[in-house]
């Protein structure tokens, strides 16, 4: 297995954190990103792995991580993992909902600004999806804010299908990366902390033992996808369940609700993107 240089983001805890120490064993070269300072820095110590932080909530902490990640020589694999749900509808200091910022519009972002980088190195770029893109999504492509209503768990959906959308724009668009979305499975991470008071008992009461997979578990999904070959391990575009594709209840045959999300989120970011 080849050697490969591999940005995780959200990877100071749950399910990144396990697949960064992972493939650090496994030889990878694993650079951390994390939204706490101190937690961060001391993964990044116990891995040996250089490090760096962005709080999603900012467009401009993107724009500076960006900036420090086009300084490495190469990243064979872009994993936006960083995300979760949120209790109530906040905005960001960007104006949008919290939600949709965290898990779609910043790692779009990020995205779209390393792009020459992730083409040059013909970049595997992974999306952190999830089970309740098919349990509770209702897209709306004109409410990527829940401006119309909002219900946590509904925004959540939305954000996970958002990423798989997202994921087959970005196949569409750049024939020389490999994108790919998988499914984690229920895992007890630190998932549910920023949720309501049921996301919070069910993750972190005793009960989450009768239903979850340990994060070491479910990091083994983004291994394989982190280390595979597309068209061998994994096709371009697809959503997985360790190494299975993993059926998506939403149906985009002519791609318009992908294109229509990617055009969504450039308006919302074209501010950044003038100088590329
Ligand atoms: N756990 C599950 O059952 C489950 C199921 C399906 C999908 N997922 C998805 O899996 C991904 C990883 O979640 P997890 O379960 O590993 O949860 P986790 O333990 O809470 O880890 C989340 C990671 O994302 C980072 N993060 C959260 N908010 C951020 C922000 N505003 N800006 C930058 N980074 C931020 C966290 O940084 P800090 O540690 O510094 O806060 C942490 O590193 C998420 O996209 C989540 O939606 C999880």
């Amino acid at each position: 297995m080849d050697k490969k240089t591999i940005v995780i983001t959200g990877s100071s805890d749950g399910i990144g954190y396990a697949a960064a120490k992972k493939l650090k064993e496994k030889g990878h070269d694993v650079i951390i990103v994390g939204r706490h300072a101190k937690k961060t820095e001391r993964v990044a110590a116990e891995l040996g792995a250089p490090y760096h932080i962005a709080d999603y909530s900012r467009l401009s902490d993107v724009v500076r991580l960006a900036g420090e990640l086009n300084k490495y020589e190469r990243i064979d694999v872009l994993c936006n993992n960083a995300g979760g749900v949120q209790k109530e509808r906040r905005l960001t200091e960007d104006g949008f909902e919290r939600t949709f910022q965290i898990n779609v519009l910043a790692p779009y972002l990020l995205t779209r600004l390393l792009i020459d980088k992730l083409s040059a190195c013909g970049a595997t770029v992974i999306q952190t999806a999830s089970i309740a893109a098919n349990l509770f999504s209702d897209f709306d492509p004109e409410d990527l804010s829940s401006e119309k209503k909002y219900k946590s768990f509904t925004a959540y959906g939305n954000a996970k299908l958002e990423n798989i959308l997202f994921t087959r724009a970005l196949c569409a668009r750049y024939p020389e990366l490999n994108p790919v979305a998988f499914e984690p499975g229920v895992v007890r991470s630190n998932f549910g902390s920023e949720g309501g008071a049921f996301v919070r008992f069910c993750y972190h009461s005793p009960l989450k033992f009768l239903f979850t997979v340990s994060p070491a578990k479910s990091a083994r999904r983004l291994v394989y996808l982190a280390e595979g070959e597309a068209g061998v391990d994994f096709a371009r575009g697809n959503t997985y369940s360790y190494k299975k594709p993993y059926k998506v209840k939403f149906k985009d045959e002519d791609g318009s609700a992908a294109q229509k999300l990617w055009d969504e989120c450039e308006k919302r970011v074209s501010k950044y993107l003038k100088e590329l």
